[in-house]
């Protein structure tokens, strides 16, 4: 696993030329399976933070090869921020890892999704549980106001392999403590909860695991989930979505969409 992060800025940055192209501006590597990148936002673009939008690049045949991607930036920012896994063989990410700064890719600005704030009833804390890229809308919400307006709590989980891929996390809490608009509320209201399964780290496990053995809520001195009390937002792979439902059902929670909010809501985060 290449643990080096790679950073690459353009400069000057180029318009893009092509109908709905962005002109990428920044391409991060972590690790060999792991990549962020930002783009040119359209000065049209709109969106709640956590929501996503299709991303993608021409293909061989002449047609966009788009995928769903969170937009990892908050709604207040002047370019979109991305996170994305590569996958050797995958159609899209086999090609896009290979994206420079003044390349172009494609961006459907047509936002949407679930994992919004209007899409959950009022509360007193706010879970956000990822793994892997999951974290990316995320990215988004941590850096929202509404986020600390409200809500008392505001806890991270992520779980990942490895720890390099712990890395994004590890510098997106760092930038959110420090965010001229929202770091003093999230110094006071921001809980990080960093996971590992396959590489030995301070804290190991999956996450559903240590909710159901008690770890989580002891570590955290918590008591429990409450339907009074807890609001949670998921983003992962559909085991991690399924597993996690079905603990909050047992709990009394019930998931919530935009047209009717409920106590927690979830996304599929993008695979390939
Ligand atoms: P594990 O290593 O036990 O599979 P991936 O990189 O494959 O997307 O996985 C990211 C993280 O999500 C891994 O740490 C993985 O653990 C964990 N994970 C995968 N499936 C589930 C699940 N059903 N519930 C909780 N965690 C999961």
């Amino acid at each position: 696993m290449n643990e080096q992060v790679t950073v690459t800025e353009a400069s000057p940055v180029k318009q893009p030329t092509l109908p709905d192209a962005q002109t990428v501006t920044e391409v991060k590597h972590y690790t060999d399976r792991l990549f962020s990148f930002r783009v040119t936002r359209p000065a049209s673009l709109r969106f709640r933070s956590g929501e996503f939008v299709m991303i993608g690049l021409m293909g061989d045949n002449g047609r966009p090869l788009l995928r769903a991607y969170s937009i990892a930036s908050p709604s207040w920012d002047e370019t979109l921020g991305f996170y994305s896994i590569k996958v050797q063989d995958g159609p899209l990410t086999s090609k896009l890892q290979h994206i420079q700064p003044g390349d172009q890719v494609i961006l459907r600005p047509k936002p949407v999704g679930t994992l919004v704030h209007d899409a959950l009833l009022p509360g007193k804390r706010i879970w956000f549980f990822a793994t892997g890229t999951g974290i990316a809308p995320f990215a988004s919400l941590l850096r929202e106001p509404e986020t600390y307006e409200k809500f008392d709590e505001v806890i991270l989980t992520h779980t990942c392999r490895d720890v390099a891929e712990l890395k994004y996390g590890e510098e997106l809490i760092e930038l959110t403590k420090n965010d001229p608009l929202v770091g003093e509320e999230a110094q006071e209201k921001l809980r990080y909860y960093p996971t590992t399964t396959r590489e030995e780290s301070p804290k190991m496990g999956r996450i559903t695991n240590l909710i159901k053995d008690g770890t989580l809520f002891k570590d955290l001195g918590i008591e429990d989930f409450s339907v009074e009390n807890d609001r949670a937002m998921v983003c992962g792979s559909i085991g991690l979505n399924t597993d996690l439902k079905a603990i909050f059902e047992e709990y009394g929670l019930e998931e919530g969409a935009n047209s009717e909010p409920g106590h927690y809501v979830v996304e599929k985060a993008f695979v390939g």
